[in-house]
């Protein structure tokens, strides 16, 4: 008989509530800078900065159970007590289950580039109200992090940007601080691809 999986996973963050947003010591009790990475995929870029920023909490959010399943073994195998996962619609959480004012950075890395026309109003970056709602998670003077391969998406997400009196663009110079590399990012870059950065200050 196949051993049963535990439920919750290890490290999965399972509300006791879905319907009010959690407190911030239901996430991580005490007082270490938070930190989200929404659409966080098989969780590598959240395994090497939990294990590279120890004093730093990491929480990622997911919506795929295969994903979730491998953060949940790559932070059990690095003995990552600092990082957690969220099964859930990226969407739902921002906008109705994490605190608000909590997160020192969001990451929002590689996202689906949705390529056909018909599809561009998916891309969350380019909506106001998903960048009023992440801005309502961020600390003051927290920074939203944005990568893609998209060129058309970058900048779409840049007059998007510009059109808000809300954040304001920094510069990313590469190498400016600790920064891994995503799964997909790995992949995009040895396919030859080019990727674009956008950092973005809370004001
Ligand atoms: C292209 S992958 C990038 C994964 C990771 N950030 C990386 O760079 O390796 C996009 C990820 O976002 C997840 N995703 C897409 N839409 C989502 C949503 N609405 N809520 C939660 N996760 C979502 C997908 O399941 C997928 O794992």
């Amino acid at each position: 008989m196949p051993k049963a999986e535990p439920f919750p996973l290890p490290h999965e963050l399972y509300p006791g509530e879905w319907f009010r947003r959690l407190d911030r010591e239901e996430i991580f009790p005490g007082d270490s800078p938070v930190e989200l990475d929404l659409g966080c995929g098989d969780g590598s870029f959240l395994a090497r900065m939990g294990a590279e920023l120890t004093d730093v909490r990491f929480l990622g959010v997911e919506r795929l159970l295969g994903r979730v399943r491998k953060v949940s073994r790559k932070a059990s195998q690095g003995g990552l007590q600092n990082v957690k996962i969220l099964r859930a619609d990226s969407n739902y959480a921002v906008n109705w289950l994490l605190p608000e004012k909590c997160f020192r950075r969001i990451h929002f890395l590689c996202p689906d580039p949705w390529p056909k026309k018909k599809h561009a109003r998916r891309r969350q970056m380019c909506q106001l109200p998903f960048l009023q709602a992440l801005h309502g998670l961020l600390e003051k003077n927290g920074e939203l992090l944005f990568k893609t391969d998209s060129r058309d998406y970058y900048e779409e997400a840049v007059e998007t940007q510009e059109e808000c009196d809300f954040f304001k663009e920094e510069p990313w110079e590469k190498d400016a601080f600790f920064y891994p590399k995503t799964d997909f990012e790995e992949q995009w870059l040895a396919e030859g691809r080019t990727m674009h950065g956008l950092r973005l200050r809370k004001i």
